[in-house]
């Protein structure tokens, strides 16, 4: 869907304008600024130099070692791809140090800056070529400050690389940016007794000397952050689902208090077969998830198993937060953002799965939560001043991404009618080419409904002002 929508030029706010020339350049052809280079970045302009232009991958065969003591980490990674126009030199995103890279079969010239590894190939590739690339890189990436942040998360038995939007860098070599999905085959080599877990298929565990090799595989296309790994000492716990699909869920063993994340993490499959009847058809073939011992502010979706901090299950279960991540596999991962601004198209359906779920699970009523949301940020909150569908680049979290943009699901729904509005959610999945923008999600609102939605979304989704309590904003008639 992504790459025939027009950029929605017209709805630039100021702050983007600032963005160096080559940031827009997925708007020009790739390789405009400079003939024959690959542009530095994918042409987000809330981040500039995240992804990059000329080519696309297919495949990340990504294998690193890492030694917790010393919080090293040395990868190779083996990136397949083509190019999409005539490359005289490309970029990867990188924040650790390449000792060697390689462009189909050749030793290659390569250079580094603070968030790119500059590749120079032995020949320019021509526009459709195919190209493999090896990379050979080694660092401490807990180290890596690039950009005012430090994703890499260090444990008491590990490490853990989970981020978003920024954490490939860290790890492994990569065009960043999620528009450019590819499948991964992840190998991570840890110190024995260790366990390592990552996306998808456990293809295998080996021991070999004094490590243990765990080889993954993701076979669906996933967003370069999606990706992740997490060392340390885990019990893992796996099986099928009564529909058949495995399942693995990993508890960290520094868990104090298990069971409340056990019970919490086995309701996945259940919660996955509701989102099933609610969504559609679960995108993946696995699903799952991992408890980290670690006290951190957040959970995140990764494909096919998310990973959540032990904050959520401190106190008790949280089926809620497993709604909300699995819901993500819908939303986030098969439709993944065309660029970051379009976030809240991840959090508002996810945040509104978790009204829903509640509403399935509890008596709540999804109207009475939409009301509770409405009347808890009272006309003057600062709370309306973020317009989720453009927040800016220091508010992509905000939690108007995650509420104001449940409360626009729920207010869509109300516009169109269940009826519609479910119709429109599933297509949106189904037909999906991997990725989606605000503009649309908007145009196939109004096709779906036959309904013009322009002022809607408008109000919902790009003014600062709390929408007034109308019918046309998706009111009931008496509020
Ligand atoms: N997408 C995550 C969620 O489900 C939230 C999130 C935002 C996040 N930034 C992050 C998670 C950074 C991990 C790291 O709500
Ligand atoms: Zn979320």
């Amino acid at each position: 869907m992504s790459s025939t929508a027009p950029a929605a030029a017209g709805n630039t706010p100021a702050h983007e304008s600032s963005a160096p020339a080559v940031a827009v350049s997925a708007l020009a052809p790739a390789g405009a600024v400079v003939p024959g280079r690959g542009a530095a970045g994918a042409g987000d302009s809330y981040f500039p130099t995240y992804g990059n232009g000329g080519y696309r991958v297919n495949h990340y065969d990504v294998d690193v070692a890492f030694n917790p003591r010393t919080e090293r980490l040395r990868g190779r990674t083996v990136i397949r791809g083509r190019a999409t126009q005539a490359l005289s030199r490309f970029n990867l995103d990188l924040v650790l140090g390449a000792s060697k890279v390689v462009v189909n079969g050749r030793p290659a010239a390569h250079r580094r800056k603070p968030h790119e590894l500059i590749v120079t190939p032995r020949r320019p590739l021509r526009r459709g070529d195919a190209m493999r690339v090896v990379v050979r890189y080694a660092g401490v990436p807990k180290n890596r400050r690039v950009g005012g942040v430090r994703p890499w998360i260090t444990t008491k038995d590990g490490a853990v690389a989970v981020g978003e939007p920024e954490i490939a860098a860290w790890w492994f070599p990569s065009n960043d940016h999620p528009r450019d999905k590819a499948r991964f085959d992840i190998t991570l080599r840890v110190p024995r007794g260790l366990e390592a877990i990552s996306n998808g298929r456990l293809v295998n565990r080996r021991a070999r000397g004094a490590r243990t090799v765990w080889h993954w595989r993701e076979d669906d296309p996933m967003a370069t952050y999606l990706a992740f790994a997490a060392i340390g000492q885990y019990d893992i716990v796996r099986g099928r689902t009564n529909a058949g699909r495995p399942y693995l869920y990993a508890f960290s063993q520094q868990l104090r208090n298990q069971r409340p994340a056990r019970r919490s993490l086995r309701a996945t499959a259940s919660i996955t077969a509701w989102l099933e009847r609610t969504w559609g058809r679960y995108p993946y073939d696995e699903i799952g998830g991992v408890v980290l011992g670690k006290w951190i502010g957040f959970a995140l979706e990764n494909q096919t198993r998310p990973v959540y901090s032990r904050a959520f299950f401190e106190f008790g279960q949280d089926r809620s937060v497993v709604a909300h991540e699995m819901a993500h596999q819908w939303f986030g991962n098969r439709v993944a953002v065309d660029r970051w601004r379009d976030i809240w198209l991840n959090e508002g359906f996810a945040t509104y799965s978790e009204w829903l779920y509640a509403a399935h699970t509890r008596n709540a009523a999804v109207g009475a939560i939409f009301k509770r949301t409405y009347r808890f940020y009272g006309p003057r909150s600062r709370f309306w001043d973020v317009p989720p569908g453009a927040p800016g680049p220091n508010r992509i979290f905000d939690s108007a991404i995650y509420e104001r943009g449940a409360m626009t699901a729920h207010a869509l729904r109300r516009k169109i009618g269940s009826q519609s509005f479910f119709r429109l959610m599933r297509r949106w999945v189904r037909d999906n080419d991997g990725n989606g923008s605000t503009a649309e999600f908007s145009a196939l609102a109004e096709r779906v409904s036959g309904r013009q939605l322009d002022r809607f979304f408008r109000v919902w989704l790009f003014t600062k002002a709390r929408p007034r309590p109308t019918v046309a904003n998706g009111f009931p008639r008496r509020f």
